[in-house]
């Protein structure tokens, strides 16, 4: 998000802990796509666009290092996206769950602090997530309802759901942003963000920088790959491509360059002081195995040959559901889907193929063993496979959520002061 907000004119202060190169060693994994040090990503941006992003690598839980950086940035707008984005690294156990509590919340806190007492009149677009509402059986707005109650009406929150502690810290966020706006009558955005998936941030192939220091890092370990990471992933190695259960857990998606459009298009347009609105931000929904069934049809198109099995859900989630999820906000500021998602499957396995033997150097890190009761068992297959792939437990995906699509780790923006007129 910094590069791409830098790169479009805007003045750009970040920070960020360096924590997912760690919880992603913790978990055992790496990126597929070589990441380089964040000097070495900021001087490539420096050669490539002219100017850099001002990075601080600090802690957002320290509320004298976000209120320094606020007296040096004095941000017009906050794109507040430095949390814990894994629901199966905050179920692993006690520690974890409230580790991803308290660095969510207190971080969000700070911010909020931050704002009401040196820029009480800047927007913050809050990173949410989808899964704060989980799959209720109505369609889900954004963010409020009207409802009717023994005779009497009222526009309240949507009633949340959330299916993990990381998911119940961004519905905690939520109620605390809004509340904030409501007593210190700051501004701002929570974006009930979709599965974010692809490699090419800025737009466009054309547009996708040539230098690799610049490029996204893509995850595929239990904890912080997507579904689709994985997916991709097991494509390139040639293991099957794993589905939790019945695989008809739908979720909505979108591809990281629209995040990026969406995103930007919320810090350019602004709510009133005192509001608090809510945008739901995915493109499409699909299941799980629609998902799959697209990656192998990408895949077996480049010559690989996918594999699509069933392993036992490590999670507690429904695997049938309605879901009808509202999104027009985004749409009605002026957000036009680029990319479809079979292009950006075929990118992704193109970026992916001449990373194939450091993927197949960790592949036993696709296999969940982090169970929702909190034990740690892995997950055995539940159908009797066409003779491809391992027979004994099988790669998965610990689903559907976010964690991680491939975000640029210079990519945490906290402050951005806009320059309108120099984008493009
Ligand atoms: N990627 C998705 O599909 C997706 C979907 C919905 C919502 N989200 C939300 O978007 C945001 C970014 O997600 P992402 O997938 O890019 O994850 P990410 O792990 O790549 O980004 C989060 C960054 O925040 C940093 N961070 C975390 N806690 C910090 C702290 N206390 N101080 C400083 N830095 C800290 C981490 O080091 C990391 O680089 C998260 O809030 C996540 O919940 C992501």
């Amino acid at each position: 998000m910094a590069q791409y907000l830098t790169a479009r004119g805007h003045e750009v202060s970040g920070i960020d802990a360096g924590f997912r190169r760690e919880w992603v060693a913790e978990m055992g994994g790496r990126s597929a796509l070589p990441v380089a040090s964040v000097e070495a990503r900021l001087d490539a941006f420096e050669s490539a666009y002219g100017r850099r992003p001002h990075l601080v690598q600090d802690d957002l839980t320290d509320r004298d290092v976000v209120y320094r950086l606020f007296e040096d940035a004095r941000p017009e707008a906050i794109v507040h996206l430095g949390e814990c984005p894994s629901a199966p690294y905050s179920m692993m156990d006690a520690d974890h769950a409230i580790w991803v509590q308290r660095n969510n919340i207190e971080g969000t806190m700070n911010v909020l602090y931050a704002m009401r007492d040196l820029a009480p009149g800047a927007h913050l677009v809050k990173l949410g997530t989808m899964g704060e509402y989980g799959t209720p059986d109505l369609d889900i707005p954004e963010g409020f309802f009207e409802i009717e109650y023994r005779g009497r009406r009222d526009r309240l929150p949507f009633p949340r759901q959330a299916g993990s502690w990381y998911h119940w810290s961004k519905v905690h966020d939520s109620n605390n942003v809004m509340f904030a706006c409501r007593i210190f009558g700051l501004r701002a955005t929570d974006v009930m963000q979709g599965v974010v998936y692809g490699t090419r941030f800025f737009g466009s192939s054309a547009d996708h920088p040539a230098d690799p220091a610049l490029h996204t890092r893509l995850d595929f370990d239990q904890a912080f790959g997507t579904a689709l990471n994985r997916f991709c992933c097991q494509s390139v190695i040639g293991e099957p491509l794993t589905l939790f259960g019945l695989g008809n857990q739908r979720r909505g998606f979108l591809p990281i360059c629209d995040s990026m459009q969406c995103l930007t298009l919320a810090v350019d347009n602004p709510p009133e002081a005192g509001d608090y609105r809510v945008f739901n931000q995915f493109e499409e929904t699909y299941t799980i195995s629609e998902l799959a069934a697209k990656v192998a049809a990408v895949a077996s198109g480049m010559g690989l040959d996918p594999q699509i099995r069933r392993i036992e859900n490590p999670r507690k989630e429904m695997e049938e559901h309605h879901y009808n999820p509202d999104h027009d906000h985004l749409l009605a500021l002026g957000y036009q889907p680029t990319r479809d998602m079979d292009s950006e499957i075929r990118a992704m396995l193109e970026d992916l193929l001449p990373h194939h033997d450091r993927i197949a150097a960790s592949r036993e890190v696709l296999l969940p063993d982090i169970r929702w009761d909190g034990s740690r068992r892995r997950s055995a297959f539940l159908d009797a496979g066409n003779g491809a792939g391992p027979d004994g437990p099988a790669a998965a995906k610990p689903s559907v959520d976010e964690p991680d699509a491939g975000a640029a780790d210079v990519d945490h923006a906290i402050g951005a002061k806009a320059a309108p007129l120099a984008r493009g």
